[in-house]
C-alpha cells in the first residue's frame, strides 16, 4: 500500500470485539490473566498496551523498519536509542544537533562514560577524521535544527560500515514523508513524534524505529526496562494525527518555498536557512535524498538581535514559541529558546546568532504568512 493508505490503515483495526473504525484508547495499567499459564497477549501496560502497538505498527510501516517503540517524549526516544552503547564508546554527533540532544549527550551521558565530537557534519572529511578506534555510533540529524544543514545519509553510512558503527538518524524535521533514512542503509530512526508526526502541537512524545531485527529487539528490550513507553491515550492523540501526515507535510511546505522565496528578497533578511531554495549549499544533495523540503526555515536578519526580536514579537500568525511541525505557524529565538541549552562556544560553531530567527510555517493560508512576516520586519 501507498505511504498516505498506511497513515489511514495501518495497525488500526484491533477492535475485533465491536469492529470500531478507529483503534480504541486502552487505558488501563494490567490485564487479567485466562488462567496462571496464559493472558491475552498483554499483560502490563509499560510492556506493551494495544493502542500503542497499533501507532508502534503503523510508524514502523512509514519508516519502513521492522520494529518500533513509541516514548514518552522524543528526548526518551534519543535516550533509549543511546542505551544502545556502553561506557567508553565514542560517538560521532553534528556540532548543530537539537540542543536537548546536546546536552543529554554533552552532559548526563559524558558523565556515564560516553565520549563524543561533534562536528559539521556537512563535511564528510570531517566526519572521517573524527572516527576513532572507539567509535561505535554516527548520531545524524537532517535537516538540522535550526540552520537545516543537510547530511549526507549514504556518506555518514559509508563511514561507519569499516568501523562496525551504528548509524542513528533523528528524522524529526521532515517525517517519513519526506526521508525514509533506512532506504540509505540508517540502522535507527528516531523521532519527536510531539513534532510532524503527531502534528497538532498537543501532546509531546517520540518513537525508535529499527531496520534490523537484532537493534529492534534489543530497543524494545530498553524501552520496557527503562520505562520509556507513552501512556495510551497519547499514542491515541498520535495515531490520530499521523492519519493526515501526508496532506499536512504537502500544504506545509508549499507554504514554506513562499515563506522563504519572500524572505530571501526582502532587504532587511541577510540569509535564509532553506534547503528548497536553489541557493542552499546543499540544495542538490536535499532534492537527492528527500521528497520535498519540508516546512522549517530560519533567516538571519541583517541588524542583529533588535531586528530579530521585532520580527518574533511584532507577529501576528506567529506565536512565539518552542517546539514546530503543527498546523499553526511558530517563530522562535533559537538562542535564548531551543539552543538555550547549548553552551555560547557550541552556538558559535554552529552558526547560531543573535541574528538568527527560526520558523515552522504551519497550515494557515501562505498570503496571510508573507504579509505578517512583512510587517512584523518593517515595523
Ligand atoms: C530534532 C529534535 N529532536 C528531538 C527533540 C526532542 O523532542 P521532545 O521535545 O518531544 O522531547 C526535538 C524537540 O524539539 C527536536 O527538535
Amino acid at each position: 500500500m501507498k505511504f498516505e493508505t498506511r497513515c489511514v490503515h495501518t495497525g488500526v483495526h484491533k477492535d475485533a470485539q465491536y469492529n470500531s473504525v478507529i483503534t480504541p484508547i486502552y487505558p488501563t495499567s494490567t490485564f487479567f490473566w485466562n488462567d496462571l499459564e496464559s493472558n491475552s497477549g498483554y499483560d502490563y501496560t509499560r510492556s506493551g498496551n494495544p493502542t500503542r502497538d497499533a501507532l508502534q505498527e503503523n510508524i514502523a510501516s512509514l519508516e519502513g523498519g521492522v520494529g518500533c517503540v513509541a516514548t514518552s517524549t522524543g528526548m526518551s526516544a534519543v535516550h533509549c536509542a543511546m542505551a544502545l552503547f556502553n561506557p567508553g564508546d565514542h560517538i560521532v554527533a553534528p556540532a548543530d544537533v537539537y540542543g536537548g540532544t546536546f546536552r543529554l549527550f554533552n552532559q548526563f551521558l559524558k558523565e556515564k562514560g560516553l565520549k563524543f565530537t561533534f562536528v559539521d557534519m556537512t563535511n564528510a572529511e570531517a566526519v572521517k577524521a573524527a572516527v576513532q578506534p572507539a567509535t561505535k555510533g554516527i548520531w545524524i540529524e537532517t535537516p538540522s535544527n535550526p540552520m537545516m544543514k543537510v547530511i549526507d545519509l549514504a556518506a555518514m553510512v559509508e563511514i561507519a560500515k569499516p568501523q562496525n558503527a551504528l548509524t542513528i538518524c533523528d528524522n524529526t524535521f521532515l517525517s517519513p514523508y519526506l526521508q525514509r533514512p533506512f532506504e540509505f542503509g540508517i540502522d535507527v530512526v528516531m523521532h519527536s513524534t510531539t513534532k510532524y508526526i503527531n502534528g497538532h502541537s498537543d501532546v509531546v512524545g517520540g518513537a525508535v524505529i529499527c531496520r534490523e531485527q537484532d537493534n529492534a529487539k534489543r530497543i524494545a528490550w530498553i524501552c520496557n526496562a527503562l520505562g520509556l513507553a507513552c501512556s495510551p491515550f497519547d499514542a491515541w492523540l498520535v495515531l490520530r494525527g499521523i492519519k493526515t501526515l501526508g496532506c499536512r507535510m504537502e500544504a506545509q511546505q508549499k507554504n514554506a518555498i513562499k515563506i522563504a522565496r519572500f524572505l530571501d528578497a526582502h532587504p532587511l533578511v541577510e540569509t535564509v536557512y532553506y534547503p528548497g531554495l536553489e541557493s542552499h549549499p546543499q540544495h542538490e544533495l536535499a532534492k537527492r535524498q528527500q521528497d520535498g523540503f519540508g516546512a522549517m526555515l530560519s533567516f538571519d536578519v541583517k541588524d542583529g538581535r533588535p531586528v530579530a526580536e521585532k520580527v518574533c514579537l511584532n507577529s501576528k500568525l506567529f506565536d512565539v514559541a518552542e517546539s514546530l511541525g503543527g498546523i499553526e505557524s511558530l517563530i522562535s529565538f533559537p538562542v535564548t529558546m531551543s539552543h538555550a541549552s547549548m553552551s555560547a562556544e557550541g552556538r558559535a560553531a554552529a552558526g547560531i546568532t543573535e541574528k538568527t530567527v527560526r520558523v515552522s510555517v504551519g497550515l494557515e493560508h501562505s498570503d496571510d504568512l508573507v504579509e505578517d512576516l512583512r510587517q512584523a520586519l518593517e515595523s
